[in-house]
């Protein structure tokens, strides 16, 4: 299950990744915003970063003007990894690589059909399982828990 959110900036593009997700039939839940009003992107993107922290949904989608504001608050929530992607190879390193689970793209960036491309990457790319990205992974979670070894290396 996926969740989806926007503000202002990234409305129109949810409307068509909304369109994307319907036709794979790929189940999600929007978090809104539900229309064009000026919304608070942090408060968005904290809905559907706590609904993927929690295991309740898969993976999450944000898209605000840039995507730079909903990423950097999404990777703010403890066992989140925004990816902020505008191309193909970029969202399938980042699930290959990072198990990026939320991904942030900006609505003021991307035409509909790159963004739906990058979309159905992301969702349909595995992580590697790799070992050498998992302690990767995991050292990223030693810097968010305060565990981090610094004189490793
Ligand atoms: C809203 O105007 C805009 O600041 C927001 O959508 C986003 O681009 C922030 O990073």
């Amino acid at each position: 299950m996926t969740a989806i959110g926007c503000d202002q900036g990234g409305f129109a593009l949810k409307q068509e990744i909304l369109k994307y997700l319907e036709q794979e039939k790929i189940p999600y839940k929007d978090f809104g915003s539900y229309d064009t009003a000026s919304v608070d992107y942090p408060l968005i993107a904290e809905k559907v970063a706590r609904a993927v922290a929690s295991g309740e949904y898969e993976n999450g989608i944000l898209i605000c003007g840039t995507g730079i504001g909903v990423s950097i608050a999404a990777n703010k929530i403890k066992g989140i990894r925004a990816a902020l992607c505008s191309d193909c190879f970029s969202a399938e390193a980042t699930r290959q690589h990072n198990n990026a689970n939320i991904l942030c793209m900006g609505g003021r960036v991307l035409g509909t059909g790159l963004a739906v491309k990058i979309t159905d990457t992301f969702l349909k790319t595995p992580f590697s399982g790799v070992d050498r990205h998992q302690r990767r992974i995991d050292e990223i979670s030693a810097l968010e828990n305060g565990t981090a070894d610094n004189q490793r290396q």
